[in-house]
């Protein structure tokens, strides 16, 4: 399948000397479903805030490389012009207006895309409440007031009212109880499979991002160490113990 996003040998610096990502070649098809796994301070948000252009908020440069979208090359487009492009990135801690009510969350997102107005936006609902029915009986619900699951569904929810062609979603299981983490990312899973829109998602949690992705890359201190078919990378026994060190960040919140 032809790739959607291709990244090409991308390196990134914050300030000082070291490199946040050194080298990263990573792909995710058209209709495709990819993790980027990988530990704490591996370089996973970088990478999903290089391709969204948000790194120059964050001080970050690149420094090489080259970021493609549908064989454009977007390296330094700006991240409104990529939400215009339907490059939708749900960024890590399930961000959310909390004194919104969660239609107007929703209906936040037709400023990314550039459509002011609530024109259109009944079907959009319909097709947000049909994955996250949970977000149907509390439409009308302050965010603020969501449970932890239900907000990450928001913020999910955001992206896909939006309409997005790549959907890049942060750390979604981030302090969620496993059975809820696992009903977002069958809910990914389905989306990708009935909308056929290109999903790439960074994930500590190896064996819940590789059951819904087909394809996975591990990331470790900035460099791609391994990658492959999500059958393959879950049969490489260790995976997790080897690169992940096992801890996951959410305990410590
Ligand atoms: N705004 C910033 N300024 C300076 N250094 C940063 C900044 N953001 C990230 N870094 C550094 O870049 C490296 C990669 O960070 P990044 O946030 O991409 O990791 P991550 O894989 O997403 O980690 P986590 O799992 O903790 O979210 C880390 O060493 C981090 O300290
Ligand atoms: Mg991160």
């Amino acid at each position: 399948m032809a790739a959607a996003l291709e990244i090409a040998d991308l390196s990134v610096v914050y300030g000082g000397a070291n490199l946040a990502l050194e080298g990263v070649t990573l792909d995710v098809p058209e209709g495709g479903f990819v993790a980027l796994l990988g530990a704490n301070g591996a370089g996973k948000s970088t990478t999903l805030k290089a391709i969204s252009g948000l790194l120059r908020f964050e001080n970050g440069q690149i420094r090489k490389g080259h970021i493609r979208y549908m064989g454009e090359d977007i390296t330094r487009m700006p991240s409104h012009q990529l939400a215009r492009r339907g490059i939708l990135h749900v960024r890590e801690g399930r961000f959310v207006f909390p004194s919104m009510s969660v239609e107007e969350n929703l209906e936040a997102a037709l400023f990314a895309r550039g459509k002011r107005g609530p024109a259109l936006a009944g079907d959009r609902y319909e097709e947000v409440f049909h994955y996250f029915p949970a977000l149907r009986e509390r439409r009308r619900s302050q965010a603020g007031y969501l449970s932890g699951g239900e907000q990450q569904m928001l913020a999910i929810g955001r992206a896909l009212f939006a309409q997005p062609e790549l959907l890049m979603v942060d750390e979604a299981s981030l302090g969620l109880a496993p059975k809820i983490a696992a009903e977002i990312f069958a809910i990914l899973k389905q989306i990708n499979g009935e909308r056929r829109l290109s999903i790439l998602v960074v994930e500590q949690n190896v064996s819940l991002a590789l059951k819904s992705a087909e394809y996975g890359y591990v990331l470790e201190a900035g460099q791609i160490t391994e990658q492959g078919d999500s059958d393959t990378l879950m049969d490489r026994e260790n995976l997790s113990r080897r690169y992940l060190g096992g801890a996951r960040k959410d305990t410590e919140h």
